[in-house]
């Protein structure tokens, strides 16, 4: 018998104060994380070994710790420090650092216990490059109901409705669940959904629905920088199924094109022009925007 693949054996860590194999990593089963999902996340890609706007995702996890009432329990050099430190523990040149802060362990009681210290997790997994055919070609998406809490725009660990939308494309072997809530447009499970109509970029409005993805921002700017007009507006689910381009974007899917939506062409089944001008300023970002 050969021992079974554990694929994250090499990777080291860093746990409240010290840094270690995974494997090693241990938490309490009455972490809150554990127990009510009570914690906040960040992925943050990296690039030969240089972190992609590192400030915009240390921002945001400040602002998930303040919306739900938990203390930074770092200064943003200590975090930087602490995230290039587990980036040079590891063997990749390409990472996403995963950091998840929870409240910390209590006896288990909904009301927020007092003194207790947070829980600090890091670690670093190989960045999941996408395949060059789904890049080339584009990916299935599905739709589905938006069944989630209305405090989507916090980076919470508690993903149940996320993990739930995301197993119905997986099922059928397709890349994203895309959500729509009341008729409207929301994100898609872990991944923010944008369409191109008459030309024009589209985005949902920035609000408490769903989560200001860090390349929101991004594609703001990159958006100008190729010349195409982009709006934030309420965008229909009727406007969705017969949109010139959709697009997803996250920390990992980069900006990747939708060719299908539930189980029909999107515009003529191929990657369109304004997705791959803004993968390729995408691509031309990295080299300038990490450090
Ligand atoms: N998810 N919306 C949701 C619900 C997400 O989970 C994500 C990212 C995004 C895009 O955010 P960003 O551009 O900052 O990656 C939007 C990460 C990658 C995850 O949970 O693994």
């Amino acid at each position: 018998m050969t021992a079974p693949f554990d694929p994250t054996a090499e990777s080291v860590c860093y746990l409240n104060g010290t840094f270690q194999p995974l494997s090693q990593c241990q938490i309490s089963v009455l972490d809150r994380g554990f127990i009510f999902g009570d914690g906040v996340y960040e992925v943050i890609p990296v690039y030969g070994r240089r972190v992609f706007r590192a400030d915009a995702h240390l921002e945001r996890l400040v602002r998930s710790l303040n919306a739900v009432e938990m203390a930074n329990p770092c200064t943003r050099e200590d975090w930087l420090a602490l995230v290039r430190e587990v980036i040079a523990r590891n063997a990749q040149d390409d990472q996403c650092i995963y950091i998840q802060v929870t409240r910390g362990v209590a006896r288990r009681d909904h009301v927020f216990p007092r003194g207790v210290e947070p829980t600090i997790f890091m670690m670093s997994f190989p960045f999941p490059h996408i395949q060059a055919d789904k890049r080339a070609n584009g990916v299935a998406c599905i739709t589905a109901p938006d069944l989630r809490w209305r405090n989507g725009h916090i980076k919470s660990t508690s993903l149940l409705g996320n993990v739930l939308a995301r197993q119905l494309s997986a099922e059928i072997g397709a890349a994203e669940t895309i959500l729509i809530r009341d008729g409207w447009v929301t994100e898609a499970s872990a991944s923010n959904v944008w369409v191109v109509r008459n030309g024009r970029l589209c985005a949902p409005l920035r609000d408490h629905d769903k989560l200001e993805g860090i390349r929101v921002s991004l594609l703001e700017e990159l958006s100008t920088e190729i010349g195409v007009k982009l709006d934030f507006r309420p965008i229909a689910e009727w406007e969705l199924r017969c949109a010139e381009e959709i697009l997803l974007t996250s920390a990992t899917k980069e900006v990747l094109p939708v060719t299908s939506l539930d189980g029909r062409r999107v515009s003529e089944g191929r990657p369109g022009a304004v997705c791959q001008s803004l993968y390729a300023a995408y691509q031309a970002a990295k080299d300038v925007q990490s450090s």
